[in-house]
């Protein structure tokens, strides 16, 4: 049995078309005093998979909640899915003093599963933070579903050497066009610069694609970047759409054509499914 936790109730309900198995009732409440209750009245069966995308500190206490609710319930295993997995950028400690946050939440979530599967984690390394099996997916290549088919001349560009992979797997998916990455310099958590790689631009049509939109930054910098340098138009595609803050309206003053993301968080820009993906695996 399925088990949705408040933000990820789109990818469970795919999750559900994709594999016949049935959602379970479940109730989100806050108490006065903030606290949250996550609650999976009248679950009954023996294995549950629950699923999660921790965007936020609610979203975890919540998980917790949910994994401990299944197993009081008599669930004999569980199976937890992080389709985005929140913290997974503070995977090393970058000053003294800081936590290794990743692992601080990984160690929590273990504690109430028999196994975990992520999708697109930023760093595939985060998994050996569990104390569980844990299982990397890659989704990626369904971010080409959405893309117009009829792209100029397409090139796949994703902001920085890290997201390659990612812009690779959508051009195979999509069946052509050229990959490349920019060189990103991050100055703070909102200002970034990108140097334009040597890719000629002029006249085609442009796919910016990365794992995360978060505030926006680094693809609407993108954007500016290819529109200056003639694009014919300009097209985001990312696995986690976070769309923090004023990230939508950064990407469209910088001149998008078209935001696709998948349903790992559910944004007006979701426009398609990773539960293919992690149907295969649950
Ligand atoms: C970082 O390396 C990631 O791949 C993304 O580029 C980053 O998280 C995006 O953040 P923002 O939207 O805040 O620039």
């Amino acid at each position: 049995m399925l088990v949705p936790g408040s933000t990820a109730q789109a990818l469970a309900a795919a999750l559900a078309d994709e594999t016949g198995r049935s959602l379970a009732d479940v109730a989100y409440e806050r108490f006065p005093d903030g606290e949250t209750l996550a609650a999976a009245p009248g679950f009954d069966a023996d294995r549950a998979v629950v699923v999660a995308s921790t965007t936020t500190n609610d979203a975890y206490l919540e998980l917790l909640q949910l994994q401990d609710a299944v197993r009081e319930a008599g669930a004999e295993e569980v199976v937890t899915v992080l389709g985005y997995m929140g913290y997974a950028r503070q995977e090393r400690a970058f000053e003294p003093g800081q936590p290794v946050s990743a692992r601080a939440v990984a160690r929590a979530v273990s504690t109430g599963t028999d196994r975990v599967v992520l999708v697109n984690p930023h760093e595939a390394s985060v998994r050996d933070f569990f104390d569980v099996p844990c299982e990397v997916v890659d989704a990626a290549a369904r971010l080409a579903d959405p893309l117009p088919a009829d792209l100029s001349d397409p090139l796949f560009l994703s902001p920085d050497a890290g997201a390659i992979d990612i812009a690779i797997a959508v051009r195979d998916a999509y069946g052509r066009g050229d990959t490349d990455y920019f060189e990103k310099v991050r100055h703070s958590g909102t200002d970034v610069d990108v140097t334009p790689s040597d890719a000629d631009v002029g006249d085609r049509d442009v796919v910016v694609v990365d794992d995360i939109v978060a505030t926006g930054s680094t693809v609407s910098e993108s954007i500016g970047v290819v529109n200056d340098r003639g694009a014919a138009g300009v097209h985001v595609a990312c696995v986690h759409p976070l769309f923090a803050r004023d990230a939508r309206t950064k990407l469209e003053r910088a001149g998008v054509d078209g935001v696709y993301a998948t349903d790992t968080i559910e944004r007006d820009v979701t426009a398609t499914s990773v539960a293919p993906v992690v149907a295969d695996v649950v």
